[in-house]
């Protein structure tokens, strides 16, 4: 598909996704650039239980792994309704963010790993953070952001992880979540990946965490989510 059917596919799925959330996603399977399927992992609570909206405080951060075993994910509920998003790339073009989900539309994930150099969370410290309406972005004077503190990016979790500020040369890569019979699951990823990158540069250290890089690639197809600040020893913030 060229650029510009690529973009009028988008518009159409824009439209779409409004009616319906699972449409959107079955219309995004078809689009080769932007959307990726991985596993339908189920969002878990410590205790193995489905991890259910309610549980999700929208005053904190939360991390959990997909689509592979080592790339970290940010979960956030921003407390409101988030409307569906077009996404600038740095080209000019954009693509359809499906906005958040759960029973208030309030609830969005991204992948934590900075798309500027690649800076992510570890259990030893996360530069790249949530930052609630109650916790100040000291570069933009608000919450309601991520941002990460290696080189100061912000992105918007409201508008698909765009670029609000900083050096990154592109959006946050969304993580596309649905919400089924009361629980939540992540299906794919929208937006340019870096996991190739992420997966070659990280090596040494993923190897020490995962014991092996064929361990650290192995797609799940469950994911427990905790609050950052139990993942790393040290949360960032700036
Ligand atoms: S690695 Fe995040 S801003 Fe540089």
């Amino acid at each position: 598909m060229d650029r510009r059917g690529f973009i009028k596919t988008c518009t159409a799925v824009a439209a779409a996704s409004l009616a319906s959330p699972s449409f959107f996603i079955s219309s995004l399977r078809a689009q080769e650039v932007e959307f990726k399927a991985y596993k339908k992992a189920i969002l878990l609570k410590k205790d193995g239980t489905p991890l259910r909206p309610e549980d999700i405080d929208p005053g904190k951060q939360y991390i959990f792994f997909y689509p592979h075993r080592a790339t970290p994910c940010i979960l956030a509920n921003l407390g409101k309704e988030v409307p569906p998003a077009d996404v600038k790339l740095s080209d000019g073009t954009t693509y359809r963010w499906p906005g958040g989900v759960g029973p208030k539309k309030s609830i969005v994930a991204y992948c934590a790993i900075c798309p500027h150099q690649m800076s992510y969370p570890t259990p030893e410290y996360s530069f790249i953070n949530y930052y609630p309406e109650n916790i100040l972005s000291k570069i933009v004077k608000r919450g309601g952001v991520i941002q990460c503190c290696a080189h100061l990016s912000v992105f918007d979790p409201a508008k698909g992880g765009e670029v609000i500020d900083g050096p990154a040369p592109q959006p946050l890569t969304a993580i596309v979540l649905k919400y089924e019979g009361g629980k939540l699951y992540a299906v794919g990823t929208l937006g340019k990946e870096l996991y190739e990158d992420f997966f070659d540069v990280f090596k040494p250290d993923l190897r020490k965490l995962y014991k092996s890089s064929r361990k650290a690639k192995k797609l799940v197809d469950k994911c427990e989510v905790v609050e950052v600040e139990e993942y790393a020893k040290e949360v960032i913030r700036c």
